[in-house]
Formats: structure tokens, sequence, C-alpha cells
């Protein structure tokens, strides 16, 4: 049973009489109770304090009992609403339940059935909030758990990434690396945390592609024919294809998974995008990727000296990199001599917290 005494009561009636009874009655029971002459005047007390209980009259000026249910329902939706009725308007009453009243009584009163209507209406209110609470819980509960299987996956994804690497001498460490130079030189260009998190995400797992990729095409000492070196460069891809249903929310990600081979000048590949196509999440990992690839021994050639990278990462600039970015990485590592940085341990990925814009645009790189 609900404590009345802790129970605020509106009573809604033009009939200052009848409104004093049910007034009597209620506070007779331990309620506290306000009263209102109309609709209109009801919404203005309910609009300065909630209530959880409004006993209304159906016949009032200005604004009738249904229009000011209506008002309530659309409102106040934990308000319980019981209507007064005269016994000739039991059609209208039946409509209020439909709208959502939850419960009717019929004029003249019975003092022990007002009673109990008013105790029942506030028993389904509790449960009918109780329910809400639960659900509302549930909702909570199971989108908890989606998100930890989200991240167990990604977690496989990581350990999956770093397994394909390690074993190739020639790529060991190659992903953990290009996030570490891309979470250093996204910081230094200033950008927000949730970009920079989003772009460490995507710099991890920017080779996973790899993973469709013949070993033996992978793997081959010396120069690749053509169609073994299409066949490698469907990576991105491969990899953007993989990471799709993990990565919905997180569409930055994607993009430098599916474009971290792309040029400003329009001659990478897959997409053949140039400019302001490729995000600026994309532009900032195509740097570490070229500046770790290039520092890198590869079965085909010799790694090159961090000058002669560094040289070239200049030389691409506005052609196959973006300038700021380059400028960037530059001032992240003053020092050729801290070059290349060696591999830092692997921490655990997450995916950044969904946020309401979750297809938010790339952020603007100037
Ligand atoms: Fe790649």
């Amino acid at each position: 049973m609900p404590q009345p005494n802790a129970v605020k009561c509106l009573v809604v009636d033009d009939e200052p009489r009848l409104r004093r009874v049910l007034v009597r009655l209620l506070e007779g029971e331990g309620f506290t109770c306000a009263e209102a002459g109309s609709g209109v005047e009801a919404l203005e007390m309910l609009y300065h304090e909630q209530v959880p209980l409004v006993i209304s009259d159906l016949r009032m000026p200005q604004m009738d009992g249904v229009g000011l249910l209506r008002e309530i329902i659309a409102k106040w939706p934990d308000t319980a609403v019981i209507v007064v009725t005269a016994v000739a308007e039991v059609e209208s009453a039946v409509a209020c339940l439909q709208l959502g009243a939850l419960d009717y009584v019929a004029k003249p009163f019975h003092l022990d059935e007002v009673r109990a209507r008013v105790m029942q209406a506030l028993d389904k209110r509790r449960l009918k909030m109780e329910l809400e609470d639960y659900r509302h819980n549930l909702e909570q509960r199971v989108q908890e758990q989606a998100r930890r299987i989200e991240e167990l996956s990604l977690e496989r994804l990581q350990a999956l990434v770093h397994f394909l690497e390690e074993k190739d001498p020639y790529t060991r460490g190659h992903s953990v690396r290009v996030a570490n130079y891309s979470t250093r030189i996204a910081r230094e260009m200033g950008l927000p945390q949730s970009v920079v998190e989003v772009i460490t995400l995507g710099a991890e797992l920017h080779d996973i592609g790899k993973i469709g990729v013949s070993e033996q095409v992978l793997h081959k000492e010396g120069k690749l024919s053509e169609p073994e070196y299409r066949h490698i460069m469907e990576h991105p891809v491969i990899g953007a294809r993989i990471l799709a249903p993990l990565m919905r929310d997180v569409p930055a990600a994607l993009a430098i998974v599916r474009s971290h081979h792309e040029r400003l000048d329009g001659r990478g590949f897959p997409d053949g995008l140039a400019g302001d196509q490729i995000p600026l999440e994309v532009r900032v990992v195509t740097i570490a990727d070229s500046f770790d690839a290039m520092t890198s021994v590869r079965p085909y050639r010799p790694a090159l000296s961090v000058q002669k990278a560094l040289q070239e990462l200049d030389e691409g600039k506005d052609k196959q990199f973006h300038a700021p970015a380059v400028r960037a990485f530059l001032a992240a590592f003053p020092d050729p001599s801290a070059l290349p940085v060696s591999t830092p341990e692997v921490q655990p990925l997450h995916l950044p917290a969904p946020s309401p814009d979750s297809a938010r645009r790339s952020p603007r790189s100037d």
C-alpha cells in the first residue's frame, strides 16, 4: 500500500463544494491536497510542482477533464489521473481510461469507493514506474553486454594483427609503432582527445586486411609481379570489410583502414581519393605508416635511413602527404637520433564511447 501521508494530490473541479468533499476525504486519509478550479489552473500548478496523483472532474469550463488528461499524459506520464464522472458520462470515463487515466469514480461518491480507487491507482502507478525502471536498467545492461562483446571482438582482432606481424620479421611491431607515431602527430596537431583515440584505434588495425592476402605473396622476397601487387593492395578493402560490423559507430577508424594507401594527389588506392576527400584522421596515419615502412627492412629492399625517410616525407608534402601533419610529425619528433622509435608495448584497444553524433564528420584540417 502507498503511504498516503507522503503523497500529494491535486483535486480539480469547478464546483468548490465537490472539491472540498474530495479534499476532506483525502486529507482524512493522510494525503496533502492542492485544489484547482479548472484544467488551465491545474496545468499552471503542475508546471510549478509535479504531483503523483490528480483527481479531476470531466465537465469544466475552459479546459475540460479530457483536455487536462491529454496534457498530463503527454507532459507528466508518471502522474496518476483519476477522473470523476456523472453516471451519465460513463462512456466518457471509458474513453479517458483508453487515453491513459488509471481509473474513474462516479458521482455521487461513496467514500469507501473513492478511497479504494485512489489506493489502487497509486498501486498501479508504482508498479508502472517500477516496470519502467526495470526496463530501463535492462536496456542499459543489454547495452553494456553488447559493448563488452564488441570489446572482446576488438581484443581478438588486435591479437590477430600482432600475431600476423609476429610471423613476419619484416613487419614485426609495425602496427603498434604506426599507432604510436599517429597518436603523437595527432596530439601535436592539437586534435581533440576523442579524435586522437579514433586515430590510435584505426592506426593499430590499419593492416588487418593482410589476413586475406596469400602468405606466399606477403612474404615473397624480391619484386612483386603486377598481379601479386594488385593482390596485396586488396588489403585495405578486406580490412574495412572485416571491421565494418564492429565499427559501424566509428566511421573515421574504418576510413583509416580502407584509405591508408590513398594519396593527396589522387594517385593512391583503393578509391583514388584526393585532397579533402581523404579524412584528416587518414592523412595522419598515412604519414606514420609510410615513415615506419620506409625505416623498416623489407624483403625486397633495406631500410631507408631516418634522414632519407624524413626527406621523402618532406618532398611528398601536398602530393602524397598532408603538409600540416608532416610538420606535426617533425615537431613531435624533433630529434632524428631518437627515430625510428623502438616498438612500444601493446596496450589494449578500446572502442570510443558512442556519441549521439556517431556519424560525425572528419575534423577540419586547417
Ligand atoms: Fe597497408
